[in-house]
């Protein structure tokens, strides 16, 4: 059976103070035990994440890394690093690394490796552009984000990876995909998946919503066939929206 997940991504926001206070307001809420929450803070709050969260089933995630474990890259964070102070998961292939930081696939896919390899979780996210969906451009993007930045996996390797699909202009613009819209994609990528890897990896490999998720459109995109939870933006950054995401299945 698929996981159910929400994961939130807080993006550049809230220092260690503000971060605290609110995983320490998550925690305080009633989360929905047969969902997986993960929790994505900017790096620099990790290490003292892991701490709060030791004895919690709460996941934690990474929103970047560098491929290499080591060497002069002024700036960067091996995965060996995220490792070492308990990361589990790690976001990649987020549209605004590919805009604002020039990330290619070819980038996004040593990264994706490197993650595996040491034992981690990708959540791989996906998606199109207004343009592309306006052209109906917009399964070829999918189709070719999938390959390029995970079918160089082995089928282990690609049951332990989480995706996302996040329509660029759905991100923070209030603007949600319609749950037939989503689905519509979320089965195109199990398909695509299914064609390289059988049904039975492709059956088995998460699949999450991002963009605009908040808890008056979650159910009725969290209730499509396809789409096993989600991958929130701004939703996260408050504990009750985040609580409720979490039963809104
Ligand atoms: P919003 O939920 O703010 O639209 O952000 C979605 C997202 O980019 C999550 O990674």
């Amino acid at each position: 059976m698929r996981q159910k997940i929400v994961a939130g991504n807080w993006k550049m926001n809230l220092d260690l103070d503000e971060g605290k206070e609110l995983l320490i307001n998550i925690l305080d809420t009633d989360l929905n035990n047969d969902v997986l929450a993960i929790v994505a803070p900017p790096y620099i709050h990790l290490n003292s994440f892991k701490r709060i969260l030791s004895h919690t089933n709460i996941g934690l995630a990474a929103q970047n890394c560098h491929h290499q474990d080591s060497g002069a890259y002024t700036g960067e964070i091996s995965v060996k690093m995220l490792k070492s102070v308990g990361v589990e998961y790690v976001i990649l292939g987020h549209s605004e690394r590919r805009e604002y930081f020039q990330e290619d696939s070819l980038a996004i896919s040593f990264k994706v490796n490197t993650v595996v390899q040491n034992g981690l979780r990708p959540i791989y996210c996906c998606g199109e552009t207004l343009i592309e969906r306006q052209d109906g451009e917009h399964f070829k993007t999918i189709a070719k984000q999938i390959k390029q930045g995970l079918f160089n996996l082995n089928e282990m390797e690609l049951l332990n990876c989480i995706i996302a699909y996040e329509p660029i202009w759905a991100i923070g613009t209030g603007e949600t995909a319609s749950p037939a819209q989503a689905q519509e994609i979320h089965a195109f990528i199990r398909k695509t998946i299914a064609q390289q890897y059988g049904d039975l990896v492709a059956n088995n490999i998460s699949i999450l919503y991002g963009g605009s998720v908040k808890p008056a459109n979650a159910q009725e995109l969290f209730n499509c066939p396809d789409i096993d939870g989600g991958l929130i933006g701004g939703a996260a950054l408050d504990a009750k929206s985040f609580a409720t995401l979490t039963h809104s299945f």
